[in-house]
């Protein structure tokens, strides 16, 4: 449709034009999150998804708040442990204090690569991020399912060296993969691939111990690209498998590491994660 009224016609500079790979139709997690986040990289498909699981659960917008918050203490920790190289798989759109942003704080020459399976991250991610030194910085579309199409990918291993340590983030990823998708098995695949000295962050959505709830808030991902599966407190243990926990474990995600007191009600925040290194 050209737009006569700006007449700026109907390609990248027309009113709510967007890149022909992007699916307008159909909520995407990336874009329902940015919205939950508050920000406004989304359209009215994930804005409407975003309304479902707000009215099940208020508290969603602070559920995701407290997930960066833990992805930028986490990968912090790491930096501070002297991780240069992260792998940041499930990126989501990048805002202020993304990976790359907490890691260069504290080593300026760190090296990371976002993956994603959305292109739509992409198309953001690479906006955000031009400029960037390409020896420093890599913007991949990948599905995790298929774990080798992230470890061989020639523009991961372009930035990445495999011979030294990597913090790999799947941070409120998982929860993306199906029962029968074998998230454990996923996990696993990327662990081996890593050299001593690596580390795995992860955080999760549980249920709360509201299944009724989460259940009706989940309702939000039914017809997106994917859907929502909450797992217990064991369950995403069990991902860590083989792995050294850092201190204090798996907890729920305000309670890892907070700087100052932790918010009393954290029991509120449905979300559990955990650092791991691979010894
Ligand atoms: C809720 S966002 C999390 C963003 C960021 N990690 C954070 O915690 O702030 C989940 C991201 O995982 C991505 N994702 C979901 N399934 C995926 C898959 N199979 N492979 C790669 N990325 C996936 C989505 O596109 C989305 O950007």
């Amino acid at each position: 449709m050209d737009d006569t009224a700006t007449g700026l016609g109907d390609g990248p500079l027309a009113p709510g034009w967007t890149p022909p790979e992007i699916d307008t139709t159909k909520a995407h997690p990336a874009r329902i999150y940015d919205c939950l986040l508050g920000g406004k990289d989304h359209f009215d498909v994930d804005r409407q998804a975003a309304e479902v699981v707000l009215k099940a659960l208020p508290s969603a917008r602070e559920m995701v708040q407290e997930n960066r918050a833990f992805l930028g203490r986490a990968v912090r920790h790491l930096a501070e442990a002297g991780i240069t190289q992260f792998l940041d798989i499930g990126t989501g759109i990048p805002g202020p204090g993304n990976t790359g942003d907490v890691a260069r704080s504290v080593r300026p020459d760190a090296r990371v690569v976002y993956v994603d399976y959305d292109p739509v991250v992409a198309v953001h991610s690479r906006a955000l991020l031009a400029g960037a030194d390409p020896a420093l910085t890599a913007i991949v579309v990948a599905d995790v399912r298929e774990p080798a199409s992230v470890l061989d990918n020639p523009a991961v291993r372009g930035v990445l060296d495999f011979d030294r340590p990597i913090a790999v983030l799947m941070v409120a990823l998982l929860h993306f993969i199906k029962p029968e998708e074998d998230a454990p098995g996923i996990v696993a695949a990327i662990g081996e691939a890593l050299p001593p000295g690596s580390a795995v962050v992860i955080s999760h959505g549980t249920d709360g111990g509201d299944p009724e709830t989460s259940a009706e808030a989940r309702k939000g991902w039914d017809n997106a690209t994917s859907q929502f599966t909450v797992r217990d407190r064991e369950s995403i243990t069990a991902l860590f498998d083989g792995l050294e926990l850092v201190p204090p474990g798996v907890v729920n995600v305000p309670l890892w590491r907070p700087d100052g007191a932790a918010r009393e009600d954290w029991a509120g925040i449905w979300f559990d994660g955990g650092v791991g290194f691979k010894r």
